[in-house]
């Protein structure tokens, strides 16, 4: 395959798109960088106000060293996000009737779909029943659910009486659940009987009820659990949904659903008799909106807390200009809303535009390969959103599941997640979108809540496997180790330099480590924990995470979190996990364990040593590779060095700078033990 240095937008895309040159782009950059208040203020302007939010807009401090760090976008501005993605576009722009959401479920003949008026009655039936019972401004109501249009419900019904959502990823476990629920101190628990996750059944009530006794272990009592009935969905007539297929029948046969009757609701029970009608909570620009939960490099979780103004406004900015959306696109993003891709590009920001989204329940190669294209063709999906594992993944299948395909719709594709690599870039480019559709290689990360480093498909001229440039009202800079800003062609630090309106405002319940993991490390900027190269023409180029941490399939996980996990096997000693490359998920987990005195190392240990991991944290967790270590590489001072260890599990003995071992004497023995890698 060819590698072109540099795309250049096609003129067809340019022509009708809201930035169509880079002239514009950077015009608009200058001034929303120099004037984030009149900027933002324009925008702000679009959306429905209570009261409209004071100037100036913003107010805040990066500096630690100048007191504690806040963010305040529009506070004081009152309003309601679930009313402006709903009601506004429904009365000021008359879209009840337009289709929210096409909703495809884990098999092809399951398939639904909602218009905005329909959502917005669901949501206000499912806002009435939190508030009766008892859910009220503030509270933190943990979401647990596979993807269906119920879970987008779920959290705008929290959006609206202005509750704070927390979801948790359904791959989740139940300590993990336990975790996120013991954290948010969440009185309430919404989840669903189960789903099936290509043709695997998912008991998802039972991982909801295990999660649940763990809280009470804790002390911890939640004392709602609204359950959906998803499975057995066609016995159940009152939300309109109709699944017939096979799987679904299979489970209704097997049908029970554990149920704890002082504690457990069915949903459809609930919004039987629920008013269609809800009066929003109007809430401060401010107030807190959702958590949601992100790896952390001590291996404690952080709950990301985002605000409702600032990621209002900038989840919709975002959307409106990187996939050039315009009224008649079809838009599907494949993330599960348990992640923020989900959150802002699957949720919010098509929302607030009233676009017209997919919602996706399944795989991307169940039943068979061409799963992913069959939908393109069936919605006639114009805008794509997926991550470059998934396109590694279809990559392996070749070209022609894709070429069977019409693909003619797709206008622009997407990605997020982690590096893609130029290969997987170019087959996106050169056979997905036969040339014709610009890639958006968007970076960001649960902490920005948006977009920060993109290309904009009318006016960017991309370069395979870059970011390319700041979003509006984004500044970065690249720093060195002693914190200065490097010029010019440069790798270093990536950082930021001012808040864009959707930037994270703390971690839940600790302003300290909100404090210590972005800010301290150089005052004065947001440290993102990525590295980063600018070339001779201005680009970024993301080269992946600095600190402890791995992406796996585009989702981070800490090396601490993983090690934790494994020292709790009461064979295992110690553990060191690190990165390794993996062809089709980016990076992979590879274990180093030191054996207690008298404890074998066996197959049957590793076996253990995986399950124990994918109970504690989840199957993305799980270790591709674990390796005997009867000695691990330490500096005197006891720190182990996973920069060598990342070299041994590649077989690589050129391992730069080991002067600082306490006992290079391990080293030979680690070689010796190494795993056989397979791809
Ligand atoms: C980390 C954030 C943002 C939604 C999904 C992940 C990596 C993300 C890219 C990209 C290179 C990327 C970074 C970042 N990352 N997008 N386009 N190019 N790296 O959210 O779990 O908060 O992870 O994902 O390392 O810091 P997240």
């Amino acid at each position: 395959m060819s590698s072109p240095d540099v795309c250049p937008p096609p003129p067809e895309v340019s022509a009708g798109a809201h930035i169509d040159s880079y002239e514009k782009y950077k015009e608009l950059y200058e001034r929303s960088v120099q004037e984030p208040n009149a900027f933002w203020g324009e925008i702000a302007n679009d959306f429905y106000w209570r009261v409209p939010p004071p100037q100036p807009l913003l107010r805040y401090n990066f500096d630690v060293t100048k007191g504690k760090i806040f963010i305040e976008w529009m506070k004081g501005g009152v309003t309601n996000i679930c009313y402006n993605v709903l009601d506004r576009n429904i009365h000021e722009k008359k879209l009840g009737d337009k289709v929210a959401f096409y909703w495809e479920g884990n098999e092809p003949a399951e398939s639904t779909s909602v218009t905005y008026a329909e959502l917005l009655k669901k949501v206000c039936r499912f806002a009435n029943v939190l508030r009766s019972q008892g859910v009220t401004k503030g509270d933190r109501v943990s979401i647990y659910m596979p993807m269906v249009i119920e879970l987008v419900v779920a959290m705008l019904a929290c959006a609206r009486i202005g509750a704070i959502h927390s979801i948790v990823f359904a791959g989740f476990s139940a300590e993990s659940l336990c975790e996120r629920i013991l954290d948010s101190n969440c009185s309430l628990l919404i989840t669903a009987d189960g789903f099936f996750r290509g043709d695997k059944l998912i008991n998802l009530k039972q991982i909801a009820d295990e999660a649940l006794k763990k809280c009470d272990e804790k002390n911890y009592h939640v004392e709602r659990c609204i359950v959906l009935k998803h499975l057995g969905r066609d016995e159940v007539t009152c939300d309109g949904m109709n699944k017939t297929s096979p799987p679904c029948k299979r489970l209704c046969a097997d049908g029970q659903t554990s149920w704890n009757p002082s504690r457990d609701l069915w949903w459809h029970d609930l919004v039987k008799d629920a008013s269609a009608e809800c009066e929003p909570e109007w809430c401060d620009a401010e107030d807190e909106l959702f958590i949601l939960y992100t790896s952390g490099s001590t291996g404690k979780p952080k709950g990301v807390v985002h605000t409702v103004g600032g990621y209002m406004i900038f989840t919709a900015t975002t959307f409106k200009y990187v996939f050039d959306y315009h009224g008649d696109d079809v838009y599907w993003c494949t993330a599960d809303i348990g992640w923020i891709t989900g959150h802002s590009y699957l949720t919010y920001g098509p929302l607030a535009n009233g676009a017209t989204s997919v919602l996706f329940e399944g795989l991307p190669i169940y039943p068979d390969i061409s799963r992913m294209w069959q939908i393109i063709d069936k919605y006639n999906v114009s805008k794509f959103y997926t991550a470059p594992t998934a396109i590694r993944l279809l990559m392996k299948y070749g070209e022609e599941p894709v070429k069977r395909h019409s693909r003619k719709s797709l206008k622009i594709l997407g990605t997020v997640g982690e590096p893609i690599n130029p290969e997987a870039w170019l087959w996106y480019h050169n056979v997905v979108g036969e040339k014709r559709c610009p890639i958006v290689d968007t970076f960001w990360q649960t902490e920005t809540g948006g977009h920060v480093l993109t290309p904009l498909p009318g006016a960017t001229v991309t370069k395979p496997g870059s970011a390319t440039f700041p979003f509006f009202g984004v500044v970065p800079a690249i720093l060195n180790e002693s914190g200065e800003e490097l010029e010019g062609e440069a790798e270093g630090y990536l950082v930021f330099k001012q808040p864009w309106p959707a930037i994270m405002r703390t971690v839940y319940g600790n302003r300290q480590r909100f404090e210590t993991t972005y800010f301290k490390k150089f005052p004065g900027y947001y440290v993102t924990g990525d590295g980063c190269r600018r070339d001779k023409d201005g680009y970024y180029w993301i080269t992946g995470r600095i600190d402890d941490m791995l992406n796996v399939s585009g989702h981070l996980l800490s090396t601490a979190e993983v090690e934790s996990a494994l020292v709790e096997h009461s064979s295992v000693a110690e553990a060191a996990v690190v990165s390794h490359p993996h062809p089709v998920k980016g990076e992979c987990l590879y274990c180093f364990v030191t054996l207690r005195d008298g404890h074998e190392f066996t197959k049957k240990l590793t076996d253990q040593l995986k399950i124990l991991v994918r109970e504690k944290i989840g199957p993305i967790a799980t270790p591709d590779y674990i390796q005997n270590a009867p000695g691990l590489p330490k500096t005197r001072s006891g720190k182990i060095m996973r920069r060598v260890l990342r070299k041994i599990a590649k077989n690589d003995h050129d391992l730069g700078d080991i002067s600082t071992l306490a006992d290079t004497s391990v080293i030979h023995q680690l070689f010796e033990n190494r795993c056989q890698i397979v791809d």
